[in-house]
């Protein structure tokens, strides 16, 4: 595989953008984050003050009624909410990923109906490819789409699936020829209010704990075909490149998790004293302290080059290494998260192991990040294939 490397430079606008998000997630987001957590209700607070400031779904193009704004942007969106609540950052991130699809490879009609009530702000957008029996090997998913005149009618159940419940639009990839593989799966846009969906119980999770978890079952769900994305059967294509450039978002997430717990964690090795002075004195937290800083930054560009790809490769540039920067990013940004989480909890001691301290639920909400959107053993499969073609 040759590898390109397009410069990214972060623009003023987006050490702007950085700034107004921060501002906002500090104020708005932040102070409710450890209640979020605790009570396990989606964070609507922070649905409100994005959707005000138009930072809940940025990556929408203007042409559809949205802010237009690049991966990068999008990436610095979600960066800066998930460094004050994770469950709140997969509002910008789920948005992007339900509607990456439609910008992929949906008709034009079907984009202006769906992208821009999104972009106002009207209702979110969920993505449905994995089921309870095909989670990493997702082309084995048994929901059923079948042609009915110019219906299709969707039976099964997908698992797993981010703010189900609270979404109103979902894409939904279903079998529409059961003997055909991969190339027998179709991509769909099911709204919630159609007849025959309804939604399983929230999974009780380790973190990540406001942004519900459910099934989706479709029991008879009879859509009109021009709800289909793209043609028959490339669904699951749509599916895989889509990820190409949202797992770049959930690199995204783990990043601002990691810089949540780096930066508390700072603030209090400075403040906390033992044997007579500020254990940030000692030199084996400083290491720790530099060791973890480190960690994040080598993410970050590795992230910040993904976004520069994906940016190019939505623009219709032929970006032969997306795929591999993608999870790459997506594994190093998450492994990073979970490391520099876990050591922000040492650096707090007794404390940081509890519910009065931020830290510990960084930790809890950092381990997702390793395995939806593909497990970290899935994206080394997919750098090895890209690695070894
Ligand atoms: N872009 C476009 N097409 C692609 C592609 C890509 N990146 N990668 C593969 N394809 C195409 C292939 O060319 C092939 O098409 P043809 O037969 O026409 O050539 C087809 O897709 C099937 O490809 P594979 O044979 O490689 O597929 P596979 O069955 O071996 O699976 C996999 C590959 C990488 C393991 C894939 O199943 C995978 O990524 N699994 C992980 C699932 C996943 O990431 N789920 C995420 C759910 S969303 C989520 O979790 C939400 C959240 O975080 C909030
Ligand atoms: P399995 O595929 O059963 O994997 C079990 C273990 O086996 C893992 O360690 C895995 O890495 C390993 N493994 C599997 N195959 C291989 C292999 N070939 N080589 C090496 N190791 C392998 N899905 C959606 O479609 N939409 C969503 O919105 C969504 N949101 C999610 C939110 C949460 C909180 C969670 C937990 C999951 C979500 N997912 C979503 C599903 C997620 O993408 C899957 O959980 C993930 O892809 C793994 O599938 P699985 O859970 O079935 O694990």
């Amino acid at each position: 595989m040759s590898m390109s490397f397009p410069l990214y430079a972060p623009a003023e606008e987006h050490d702007m953008l950085r700034e107004t998000v921060r501002a906002l997630s500090d104020e708005k987001i932040a102070p409710h984050a450890a209640a979020v957590d605790e009570n396990g209700e989606f964070p609507w607070d922070a649905y409100k003050a994005l959707v005000a400031a138009d930072l809940h779904a940025v990556h929408i193009p203007e042409q559809y009624g949205g802010a237009g704004a690049d991966a990068l942007a999008t990436v610095i969106v979600i960066e800066e909410v998930a460094r004050a609540c994770a469950s709140s950052s997969l509002i910008p991130a789920v948005n992007k990923l339900g509607t990456v699809p439609l910008m992929l490879s949906a008709s034009e009609d079907l984009k202006q109906r769906y992208l821009a009530p999104v972009a106002r702000g009207e209702g979110m957008f969920s993505y449905a490819l994995s089921e309870p029996e095909a989670g990493s090997d997702a082309a084995a998913m048994k929901t059923r789409a079948v042609r009915d005149g110019d219906h299709y009618v969707l039976n099964g159940t997908k698992m797993w699936i981010t703010n189900a419940g609270v979404s109103e639009f979902y894409t939904v990839m279903a079998v529409t020829d059961p003997d055909a593989g991969a190339r027998g799966i179709s991509a769909f846009v099911v709204e919630k209010d159609d007849e025959g969906v309804s939604f399983g119980a929230k999974e009780k999770k380790l973190g990540i704990k406001g942004s519900p978890t459910r099934q989706v079952i479709f029991e008879n769900v009879r859509i009109p075909a021009d709800r289909m994305i793209g043609e028959e059967g490339t669904g699951f294509k749509t599916a895989l490149a889509t990820l190409d450039h949202t797992r770049i978002t959930i690199a995204a997430q783990a990043l601002g998790i990691a810089q949540g717990a780096l930066d508390y964690a700072i603030g209090y090795v400075k403040e906390r004293r033992q044997f007579g002075k500020a254990i940030a004195e000692f030199q084996g937290l400083q290491f720790m302290v530099a060791d973890m800083a480190m960690k994040l930054e080598a993410a970050r560009q590795l992230t910040y080059a993904a976004a520069a790809k994906s940016e190019l490769a939505m623009h219709g540039q032929k970006v032969a290494d997306l795929t591999f920067f993608s999870s790459a990013a997506k594994c190093a940004a998450s492994d990073a998260a979970m490391e520099i989480t876990t050591d922000a909890v040492q650096l707090l001691g007794g404390y940081g192991y509890t519910r009065d301290y931020p830290v510990e639920r960084m930790m809890r909400d950092a381990k997702i990040t390793q395995i939806y959107e593909g497990t970290n053993q899935i994206q080394r499969v997919v750098m090895a294939r890209q690695l070894l073609k």
